[in-house]
């Protein structure tokens, strides 16, 4: 996914920062790296994404370099390098999926939600994605819909016309 430049100053609330305090505190002084991970998913709760200065902000809680943060930020796709919609529809597009149809329900989600791959639908609800296997083969094609990674199994353009609809009446 292609990385949004944006170093607007990030405010972490009250919360986050006692989150941040109380992950820190399960690792062995000195290991506080090994709290990258979850205070990145914590961080990313908050802004919905991360953007530079929330992983400086990270690297700065931590002790560590930015660049420390940035290049485990990078390298795992469950992290946002751009803001997303409030419901992020995530496609598996690995072979099983694609054999029965997966690319075009990724093609029917865009016309139907008038954006590409990884752009925000002006309401701001919904972006999509292509993402490697979701472990759910036999139920293709699949996507999920974090952050509590719910499963849509045996995806037909019907059912994703269904479950967008469900999600905007939320
Ligand atoms: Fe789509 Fe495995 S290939 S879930």
């Amino acid at each position: 996914m292609l990385r949004v430049e944006d170093t607007a100053a990030v405010e972490f609330s009250t919360e986050l920062l006692s989150k941040c305090t109380e992950i820190i505190s399960r690792y062995p002084e000195g290991k506080q790296k090994s709290a990258l991970l979850p205070i990145l998913h914590e961080a990313q709760a908050e802004f919905g994404w991360l953007s530079s200065a929330t992983m400086d902000k990270v690297a700065a809680i931590l002790s560590i370099e930015p660049i420390e943060v940035y290049e485990v930020a990078t390298f795992y796709t469950m992290y946002f390098m751009r803001p997303q919609g409030k419901y992020v529809l995530e496609v598996c597009r690995t072979g099983p999926c694609c054999l029965v149809g997966a690319e075009k329900i990724m093609d029917y989600i865009g016309e139907k939600l008038g954006v590409k791959e990884g752009e925000v639908t002006a309401d701001g609800l919904f972006s999509y994605r292509g993402v490697e296997c979701l472990a759910a083969c036999g139920y293709a094609p699949v996507l999920q819909i974090g952050p509590e990674y719910t499963f849509y199994e045996n995806l037909t353009t019907d059912s994703v016309d269904r479950l967008i609809a469900d999600l905007k009446s939320k």
